[in-house]
């Protein structure tokens, strides 16, 4: 079933973050997950091997270059989703993995120095549609470790870039959170935090909702035939 793969040749973007806060999210409702952890660092792998992984959340590690496509579909046929984390760079493992993608995310921080290297991501995502002749790959960008409380002008000017290039951005952003940090310290889900050694898990829970509730509706229907998917 649909694919969502994290991208981006910047590291340190919030990709694993990001992608762990879906899968736990999604699983949560009783979804089957499969999470592909495909950087060769295995951050995620840290992350399932502490107790609280979902029982409908299914991770995959040692992924190679080769076996990444296979991996990826034979995890498709059994699971209702599939994420797929990458790693910061930009590699053959990046380019299979963003071929079987039903949609891309490409995390990036407000500033332009990384909003150009989403540029590159969205660039490499182009050129994987082009290099399949396939159906196009939707790609979106989702800005991350964001504040809250500040709007500021440069992030409003960025997107507006983005929109401008007709490049999608997640309306929901990925908050600065100490709790998105902490499932990775403590393991499990955002909801098993514990509310008196971490702060704000409940605004955090509202952001991580929302944002799966956005992506899931950027999917394809399940159950659709493939026809030539929006382009991005
Ligand atoms: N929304 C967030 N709130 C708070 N901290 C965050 C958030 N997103 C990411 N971080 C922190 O930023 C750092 C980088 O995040 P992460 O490892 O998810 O990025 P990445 O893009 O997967 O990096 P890499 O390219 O190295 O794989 C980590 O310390 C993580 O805890
Ligand atoms: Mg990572």
């Amino acid at each position: 079933m649909p694919t969502i793969v994290f991208a981006s040749p910047k590291g340190g973007v919030g990709k694993s973050t990001s992608a762990v806060i879906l899968a736990t999210q999604i699983a949560a409702k009783g979804a089957s997950v499969t999470l592909i952890d495909a950087d060769p660092n295995k951050p995620i792998s840290r992350w399932a091997s502490l107790p609280g992984v979902p029982e409908t959340l299914t991770v995959i590690a040692d992924v190679t270059e080769e076996g990444v496509i296979d991996a990826i579909e034979e995890a498709a046929a059994r699971s209702a989703f599939v994420i797929v984390d990458l790693e910061g760079t930009a590699s053959m493992m990046v380019g299979y993995a963003v071929s079987t993608a039903d949609l891309v995310i490409v995390p990036t921080q407000g500033s332009a120095l990384d909003a150009a290297e989403a540029v590159r991501a969205i660039r490499l995502v182009r050129n994987m549609e082009k290099a399949t002749r396939g159906a196009s790959i939707p790609a979106a960008i989702l800005f991350t470790r964001t504040s809250a409380a500040i709007r500021p002008r440069s992030l409003a000017a960025i997107a507006a870039e983005f929109a401008e290039h007709g490049v999608p951005v997640i309306a929901t952003q990925m908050h600065e959170r100490e709790a998105f940090r902490a499932v990775f310290a403590y393991g499990g889900t955002l909801s098993d935090l514990d509310r008196g050694q971490v702060s704000n898990v409940d605004t955090a829970l509202r952001n991580a909702r929302a944002f799966a509730a956005e992506v899931i509706g950027m999917l394809p229907a399940a159950g659709a035939a493939a026809p030539e998917r929006e382009v991005a």
